[in-house]
């Protein structure tokens, strides 16, 4: 995680740092920092918490300098506070770093034995150091691949320097870098979306490269110093909405898209004419694909887990899901035949990022998922299918989520239809089914009087859990995520029929537990797991789909009812109840919901 901005330009560029690093706040919010260059020295300025608490220090409208470089960041080596704050600066050196050096504990030693004094507890000073000794005897350029060739780890850097008093350098290995250019200034960033206001002229540094940027020239190295040229790109000039409008919240505001978010998902994969799926351009044939690995992390990894029961419902084809941080260091036996789906919001998520680099690395077919089309992981992707569901602000996926589960059905569904698993009516009634969707979220998101009464209790509770089988399984691991990332309670997710092989024991008097309990073939099987926990004292909070049949069951706490549609489609119903459970046990505790504690929506670092 981490934001990294850089400007060098001939006017004053700290407002600029300002607004960018606002808009890099998702990457983290622990503390952020700004350092310039003016009147011959390194001028740094840093706070902990928010980019707002920053520019409150009375410092800021004063400072001057045209080359500058800020950061947002998120704790991995030292407590969150101002002393570990980035810049980290020395006499003559100032940098910012996003990622981790893993060496930094031998470096720190054999920089205290030459004499550098260290003062915060972070693993990014021994860049500063190390810079500081190189320069004593080595020019600019030696000095920066002295420096990158003592590295172990993942990073992306910006650096100023007080003898260079007209310039930037950038560096990446593993953690994404942008250049942009603007006129008569210049721009590094962690992402294009960082530079996006300043410029839509970019380019991407390649792994293992640095660039030197002055306000009217960049130029590009690799790692043994031999000059690059680069291609620069144009990013899209759509204007997005990053208003929160109405709303208290974006998670607020992003629950409530969803049947645009899902109306949107229509529009670009179903052809209304032809009753078809479009996937445009798909690269491969179809003869060459006999299985498909899903690849994500946290809620992206629950849409993969929900997609898997679609996969082997309607195709032959084998299937299996990993959680990429697992994914990228074991074993795998790579095939030819298999189809790697790699599915992020972000598209910038380190650990999704590193196991798509090492299918590329092993020439395996790669496709993603994502939301920002503009990412790493679509860049380097052999096939993008987008979410369309525009910038996703609150922490706490839930637009996102829906788009993914929508792209990923549609690939099922498109896959079941064309090898022949499945009948041309069938595939034409699921379609139609698909249609639905936007309406039914639409009239599911109204009915929210039970779920913000029962949020008083999830507020008040130590833990709770929730249960689910088939695809209303990853639904319950999606409604534990949401609420242990909002209310900072703890909350499980599993299988209803695991309960009596261990997790039974956690069930106590009062103890809330959501039940996911769609009236599918699953149906009889969990409602006699539920009665396992309302016999042992859960308070049963039951979700389940309109229906004729009553709920024969007793001692049920509350019932949800959300809307009805064919068994594969509910996933996306189940959603938005849990989804709103856990925004509202967050409000009722007056937690930072957008930006809860520890977390960050970006999540750059592995
Ligand atoms: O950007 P990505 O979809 O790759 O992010 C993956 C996870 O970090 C993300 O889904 C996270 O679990 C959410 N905060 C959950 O709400």
């Amino acid at each position: 995680m981490c934001g990294i901005i850089g400007i060098t330009s001939n006017k004053p560029v700290s407002s600029a740092i300002i607004s960018s690093l606002r808009k890099l706040e998702y990457r983290g919010y622990d503390s952020a920092g700004i350092a310039t260059l003016s009147n011959g020295a390194i001028n740094e300025i840093k706070s902990e918490g928010r980019v707002d608490n920053l520019e409150k220090n009375p410092l800021i409208k004063n400072m001057l300098g045209s080359v500058g470089i800020g950061h947002v960041r998120w704790a991995t080596h030292g407590m969150p506070n101002t002393i570990n704050a980035h810049p980290h600066s020395s006499e003559t050196v100032s940098v910012v770093h996003n990622g981790i050096i893993e060496n930094s504990t031998t470096l720190k030693k054999y920089l205290i034995n030459k004499g550098h004094k260290f003062k915060s507890q972070t693993d990014t000073e021994v860049i500063v150091h190390l810079i500081t000794e190189y320069l004593k005897e080595n020019d600019l350029k030696n000095s920066i691949l002295k420096m990158l060739k003592q590295l172990h780890g993942s990073f992306a850097l910006g650096i100023i320097i007080k003898d260079q008093p007209d310039l930037i350098v950038g560096a990446r290995r593993g953690s994404p870098l942008a250049v942009g250019y603007g006129l008569n200034e210049n721009y590094l960033g962690s992402d294009s979306y960082a530079l996006k206001s300043m410029t839509n002229k970019i380019s991407y540094l390649s792994d293992g490269e640095f660039c030197i940027i002055k306000k009217n020239q960049v130029d590009f190295f690799d790692e043994i110093g031999n000059k690059v040229n680069k291609k620069v790109l144009e990013l899209s000039s759509t204007e997005e909405n990053y208003d929160k409008g109405e709303f208290k919240h974006f998670m607020a505001k992003e629950i409530e898209e969803q049947p645009i978010t899902l109306k949107n998902c229509v529009k670009e994969y179903i052809d209304n004419i032809n009753n078809d799926i479009n996937i445009h351009n798909f690269p491969w044939k179809l003869y060459e694909i006999n299985s498909v690995t899903l690849i994500g992390c946290g809620s992206a990894y629950n849409s993969c887990l929900t997609a898997k029961y679609w996969f082997e419902e309607l195709t032959t084809l084998d299937v299996s899901v990993d959680v990429a941080s697992e994914f990228r260091y074991r074993i795998n036996r790579f095939k030819k035949d298999t189809l790697y789906i790699f599915v992020s919001q972000s598209g910038e998520t380190a650990d999704t990022y590193a196991a798509l680099d090492l299918c590329n690395k092993n020439k395996m077919k790669t496709a993603c998922i994502v939301n920002v089309i503009e990412s790493s992981i679509a860049r380097d992707s052999n096939f993008i299918l987008p979410i369309h569901c525009g910038p996703e602000i609150g922490v706490a996926s839930t637009k996102a989520f829906l788009g993914q589960l929508f792209v990923l059905y549609i690939m099922a569904l498109k896959l079941a239809f064309l090898k022949k698993n499945i009948t041309k009516d069938n595939y034409i009634l699921k379609i139609k089914d698909l249609k639905q969707l936007p309406k039914l979220i639409k009239e599911t998101l109204l009915n929210e009087n039970k779920v913000r009464s029962a949020a008083n209790t999830f507020a008040k509770a130590k833990g709770s859990m929730f249960l689910g089988r088939g695809t209303s399984y990853p639904i319950a691991l999606e409604g534990a995520l949401k609420l242990k990332e909002l209310s900072y309670t703890h909350a499980e997710g599993y299988p209803a029929g695991e309960m009596k092989h261990g997790p039974l024991a956690l069930i106590e008097n009062g103890m809330p537990v959501v039940v996911l309990a769609p009236r599918d073939k699953y149906y009889s099987k969990i409602i006699s797991n539920m009665q396992e926990v309302i016999a042992r004292g859960a308070k049963v909070l039951l979700i389940t789909n309109k229906s004729k049949d009553e709920v024969v069951s007793e001692n049920i706490w509350e019932t949800i009812e959300v809307e009805n549609i064919n068994d594969d489609l509910i996933p996306f119903l189940l959603t938005i109840p849990i989804q709103k459970l856990a925004y509202y046990t967050a409000l009722k505790k007056g937690h930072d919901i957008d930006k809860p504690r520890n977390l960050a929506k970006s999540v750059t670092v592995e």
